[in-house]
């Protein structure tokens, strides 16, 4: 839905930030800000920030943030409009009808009558279930060991026994041919016409972080092929991007997460209590997956199945998350098969003392690795280690190195000298040493976050000293922010500054996706390790001359070596960087 930024901004102005929050979370005074126990992460002392001079929140320990908007959009699970038409409601705003474009009302359209069926299938499968029809499926579950609570909370279903029921359902409730295409619940044939997709099996829906359905899963009861059914991909369900039990993992206050494979698994492990388990749906991971729990955990726990095809999985997700800046651990599910399994037979005690003894990824490849050596062969033997000694120096630092070195002396059995030896010979054999790919970028990413936070304090130092704007916005202009998102907000945030009236709140709600707001939230609420203005100043000079240098070196590196004047104005630029080292400042 789209509404003006007029009207947005209308909404977010009449909703103080301070007395919106106070209702879900006991905030105090101290300076100017108010402080909580962050609700989006668990915590013993108050790193939840509110300030009612941006009007915004932010959490130093889990970087959760943004305007009063975000923030009922975060802490309720709500759409941008939902939260807007909350806020709307509280402040007895009436929210005016929206006038679309063709193209966007037509996918609007789309995905909400798409989302309306899926919803309505839902309800349909869970009453089935729980109709004379569901007898069986309903014993099947209970036999599997779900709780009834457990069947409501996931939203359990069963198809019925014929391959036209919800065909049928369906169009009684008035929806098209069309729209039951787009939905992905039925199958088209010449020779049969329309059926239904899913028939007398039990049925999984699956929802988006939001708690809307999106698509289903339906497993057969017994042994019958293909055990499970999915959703195709429609407009709403895309598969790369979504994760099975999400919606409620990412409320838990557990540090990590648990990724499984399948659907039976998450349930299990959240009827025994571990509610940070999600599975990709039927696809190997990818790193959209990655990257969205990211938002939630720097950790993860494989609890891959233990066989071959589980190992594989592990192998391929480590690197995976691995990039995307998540540590991974694996558990050992052995002697069992996956998770729902283990913790029928061992209980939830034992599963605990599983994740607390998961082992490091990189131990894991190595003890893969270790079987397709014959390790009572001395050669074998050998090579084995000299592989290991291989892997280990990759890393860069000594004492990452030197810390593994150890790691595998305890594990396997080898010696400290005796792999360290091994190692530095690796190290030595004039062969360039070969540094991890991951680790490079790792290295690289860590200038880029240097700079980028050098530009988050220029514009947290902006709202909250507007009377730098004169200074700084001679040096610094809005494009000279490395990041499209941070040009944007820059872009907004000058022309308030020369208008007068500095709103980054306002600035927040321009952007609808709470990632983005998270980011804006980040932005304006840079941290500032020091009161003292003498010190203040002079970080100011230091981090805007960081950011004039970066932009210069960027622009050097594009630039073309026949563009004269282009080089005329790097010279200057250069120069002009000399004089900043004096620069003034004045808080
Ligand atoms: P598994 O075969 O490991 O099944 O598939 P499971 O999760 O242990 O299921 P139960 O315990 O036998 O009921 C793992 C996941 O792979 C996908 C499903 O998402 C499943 O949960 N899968 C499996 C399919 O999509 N289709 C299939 O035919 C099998
Ligand atoms: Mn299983």
């Amino acid at each position: 839905m789209y509404y003006s930024d007029e009207v947005i901004e209308e909404v977010r102005s009449r909703n103080d930030i301070v007395d919106v929050i106070s209702s879900y979370v006991k905030l105090q005074r101290r300076g100017s800000s108010y402080f909580g126990l962050c609700p989006f992460h668990n915590e013993k002392s108050p790193s939840f920030s509110v300030s009612p001079g941006k009007q915004m929140y932010y959490c130093f320990g889990c970087g959760a943030g943004g305007n009063v908007l975000t923030f009922v959009m975060e802490y309720e699970n709500y759409t941008f409009p939902e939260a807007l038409k909350l806020l709307a409601d509280r402040a007895g705003v009436t929210l005016p009808e929206q006038e679309y474009s063709e193209e966007a009302r037509r996918q609007r359209d789309l995905k909400t009558a798409v989302r309306e069926v899926n919803r309505m299938a839902a309800n349909y499968f869970y009453y089935m279930l729980r109709s004379e029809q569901g007898v069986r499926a309903m014993q099947y579950l209970k036999d599997r060991g779900l709780s009834d609570e457990t069947m409501k909370r996931f939203g359990l279903g069963y198809a019925g026994q014929y391959s036209d029921a919800l065909y049928r359902y369906l169009k009684q409730k008035g929806v098209t041919d069309q729209l039951l295409k787009e939905s992905g619940l039925m199958q088209f044939s010449e020779k049969h016409g329309i059926s239904d997709k899913f028939w007398n099996r039990v049925m999984f829906p699956i929802m988006d972080v939001n708690n809307k359905v999106i698509g289903f899963g339906g497993r057969v009861m017994g042994d019958g092929k293909p055990k499970y059914l999915n959703s195709p991909e429609t407009v709403i369900f895309d598969k790369g991007r979504n994760l099975y039990g999400l919606n409620y993992a990412r409320t838990s206050k557990a540090r990590c997460m648990l990724v499984c494979e399948g659907y039976m698994d998450v349930i299990a492990m959240h009827q025994a209590g571990f509610t940070n388990a999600v599975a990709s749906l039927g696809t190997a991971l990818t790193t959209q997956h990655a990257s969205l729990l990211k938002r939630y955990t720097d950790e993860v726990i494989l609890t891959y199945d233990s066989d071959e095809a589980g190992v594989r999985a592990a192998l391929r997700a480590i690197p995976i998350f691995r990039e995307a800046g998540i540590s991974t651990r694996v558990l050992h599910m052995e002697p069992h098969k996956d998770p729902d399994e283990f913790i029928k037979a061992l209980g939830r005690e034992a599963f605990q003392e599983r994740i607390d003894q998961a082992e490091n990824s990189f131990l894991f490849e190595l003890t893969v690795l270790q079987k397709s050596y014959d390790m009572k062969d001395p050669d074998g033997k050998t090579r084995f280690f000299q592989a290991v000694a291989a892997k280990i120096a990759e890393f860069e630092l000594e004492i990452e190195r030197e810390n593994y070195i150890e790691a595998v002396t305890g594990r396997f059995q080898i010696s400290f000298e005796g792999l360290r030896r091994m190692v530095t010979n690796v190290l030595m054999q004039g062969a360039p040493v070969r540094k991890a790919p991951v680790r490079q970028q790792a290295n690289s990413q860590a200038k880029e976050d240097g700079i980028l936070r050098s530009q988050r304090l220029i514009l947290t130092w902006l709202t909250e000293y507007p009377g730098l704007f004169e200074t700084i916005a001679a040096y610094i202009h809005p494009e000279d922010f490395s990041d499209e998102l941070y040009r944007e907000a820059a872009a907004m945030l000058y022309d308030q500054l020369r208008g007068g009236a500095v709103n980054p709140a306002q600035i927040t709600s321009h952007f609808t996706d709470p990632e983005q707001q998270r980011t804006i939230a980040q932005l304006f609420n840079a941290e500032v390790k020091t009161e003292n203005p003498k010190e203040l100043e002079k970080a100011v000079r230091e981090t805007v001359y960081k950011v004039v240098e970066h932009g210069i070196a960027q622009k050097s590196q594009r630039h073309d070596p026949t563009d004269l004047q282009g080089l005329q104005e790097l010279i200057d630029a250069k120069r002009r960087l000399q004089d900043l080292k004096r620069l003034h400042i004045s808080l």
